[in-house]
């Protein structure tokens, strides 16, 4: 990567810190942790894999990870383009600090997807697991800004879970707001919202004026796990962090119990004692016209 643009990100991650730390994401106060994320790494890198296989572009010469999380969805983009132009950015510090060990050869700067600006036209703007944490509403304005980023003919490809009526995803808010709970007043304070991704025929019909070709699918991966704690140390990387990070350590203890309960009930275990979790995600691979 060039030296220009590694300042320039690092310029602009500074700007855009401050804003990044009073977002609602889960990156406002920093709740992600790189070791508890990475404990099923295999499993969360696997769709960065299935994504940029369907990325139509020979040699793009200037590439960015889109919230880089621990640099695994970056090694991913390495191995493909290996004398790419290619950069990560995030707005979790401890994120940062892990990618920047796994990969030290690339850049990793603080920058928030909302307010990030490239010092030029981009090739390709990669992205795994990330825009599902911005806020409701603002995500398709923020991949049309993305897009006009791009280079002619260059590519927008993200992937995000697609698992908000799942019963995982569910049963986190159903106990959050369970009536009689220690922990009821302190999470209808809290205020936690989150929901559906856009449907693809919104990202279709938001990314179609802008784009050559735009192509959607979803995979639904069953991730196969050793037991119902594991489906638990699984979403407390991602999302049921933002629940927790809100109660005190006796509310934690309770909640997370309470979670457990319904995450047996609703996976019942396989004949070899291990459980099933199936995980739908949402694929977009947006090809910006004029190539
Ligand atoms: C689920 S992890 C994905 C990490 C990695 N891309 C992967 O493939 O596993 C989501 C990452 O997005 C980052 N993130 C969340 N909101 C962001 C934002 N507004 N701007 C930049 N990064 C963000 C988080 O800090 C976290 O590292």
């Amino acid at each position: 990567m060039s030296h220009l643009l590694r300042s320039s990100i690092a310029q602009l991650g500074r700007k855009t810190a401050s804003r990044a730390m009073s977002s609602s994401s889960p990156a406002a106060a920093d709740t992600w942790s790189a070791n508890q994320y990475s404990k099923f790494l295999g499993e969360r890198t696997q769709p960065s894999r299935d994504l940029l296989a369907r990325v139509p572009l020979a040699q793009p010469r200037r590439i960015i990870d889109l919230g880089c999380g621990p640099g695994n969805s970056t090694a991913v983009v390495a191995a493909r383009y290996p004398t790419a132009d290619l950069a990560g950015v995030d707005t979790s510090q401890d994120m940062l600090r892990k990618a920047r060990e796994t990969l030290p050869g690339v850049p990793f700067d603080l920058a928030d997807v909302t307010t990030f600006q490239p010092p030029g036209p981009v090739d390709l703007y990669f992205s795994n697991a990330v825009f599902q944490w911005l806020p409701n509403g603002t995500r398709l304005e923020v991949l049309q800004r993305l897009v006009s980023h791009l280079a002619p003919g260059g590519v927008l490809a993200f992937q995000v879970p697609f698992n908000m009526t799942e019963p995982s995803h569910r049963a986190m808010a159903d106990v959050a707001h369970a009536p009689g709970t220690p922990w009821e007043d302190t999470m209808r304070r809290a205020g936690i919202k989150r929901d559906q991704f856009p449907a693809p025929i919104e990202l279709y019909d938001g990314l179609q004026p802008l784009c050559a070709d735009v192509q959607i699918w979803c995979t639904t991966y069953f991730h196969v796990l050793e037991n119902h704690e594991a489906i638990v140390e699984w979403v407390r990387g991602t999302g049921l962090a933002p629940y927790l990070t809100v109660l005190d350590d006796a509310q934690r203890e309770g909640y997370l119990a309470a979670y457990l309960e319904r995450v047996k009930e609703a996976y019942p275990a396989q004949a070899d004692g291990k459980v099933m979790l199936p995980y739908p995600r949402l694929f977009v691979v947006a090809t910006k016209s004029g190539a």
